[in-house]
């Protein structure tokens, strides 16, 4: 099944599901913390991958000026995030297409995704972190929300037995938990050190990892400014 497809049939429960992505909040937060635009800035924004809508609803909200596309292949993920920013028509813009496979539009000043492009070939990856600098205007910003490969089999291992204890204490039943493993299949996780380094490949500056823990990790890089992004912070 393609991730297409297995997000359409995942698009109505997905933000209940939440608490399949442990300290999902934290996550979001480190993501808003690491954007240095003042909150009254006009900015323009790309979210990569943005399903229903959760993370550019927190990005909306933290700058209310900002104006918002959505890519998602998903029609259905993207119908939902349109019924979520209804109210406010002129802000947002939703285009469903596979961000992997075709040119991404340009003048960003910031450039999101979360939880989405670990679904990618790890050739995809590096050639979409390469679309995204050429997405962005000087002085831009991309940060990645997103699931990473343990370094080594024992940490991968490790990952793994961490979030199937967090997800059961969140209160996961059974049934979103097959729904996960098979959405899981189509994960491609590549480790943090290597989409660090693809990142500085694709000519990105200041790379860094703001904020980690465990199968997460939160991490991106500046276009054309020597100064580092914000942060650091990694458990696990
Ligand atoms: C786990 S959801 C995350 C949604 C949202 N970013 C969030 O934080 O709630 C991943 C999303 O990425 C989308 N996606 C995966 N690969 C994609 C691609 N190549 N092009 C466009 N969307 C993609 C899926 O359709 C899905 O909606």
């Amino acid at each position: 099944m393609t991730a297409g497809a297995l997000f359409d049939e995942a698009a109505g429960g997905y933000d209940e599901a939440r608490r399949l992505v442990p300290g999902l909040d934290t996550l979001y937060a480190a993501l808003l913390q690491s954007i240095p635009f003042g909150v009254d800035e006009q900015i323009k924004v790309l979210d990569l991958g943005a399903g229903t809508g959760l993370l550019s609803a927190e990005i909306s909200t933290r700058f209310p000026r900002a104006r918002v596309t959505l890519i998602d292949l998903s029609v259905e993920m993207l119908r939902v995030a349109r019924r979520r920013f209804a109210g406010e028509p002129h802000r947002f813009e939703f285009r469903v297409m596979d961000f992997a496979r075709k040119d991404l539009p340009e003048g960003y000043d910031l450039v999101v995704s979360a939880l989405s492009i670990h679904h990618l070939t790890d050739g995809d990856k590096r050639e979409t972190f390469e679309k995204v600098y050429g997405a962005l205007v000087p002085g831009g910003l991309f940060v990645n929300l997103d699931q990473v490969l343990g370094a080594s089999p024992e940490e991968e291992a490790r990952y793994e037995e961490w979030w199937l204890r967090r997800v059961r204490e969140a209160g996961a039943s059974e049934e979103e938990l097959a729904g996960a493993f098979r959405r899981m299949r189509a994960d491609r996780n590549a480790t943090l050190a290597d989409q660090l380094r693809w990142l500085e490949e694709a000519g990105f500056e200041g790379v860094e990892c703001a904020h980690g823990d465990h199968r997460f990790a939160v991490y991106g890089g500046r276009k054309g400014i020597a100064s580092s992004y914000n942060g650091k912070e990694r458990h696990g």
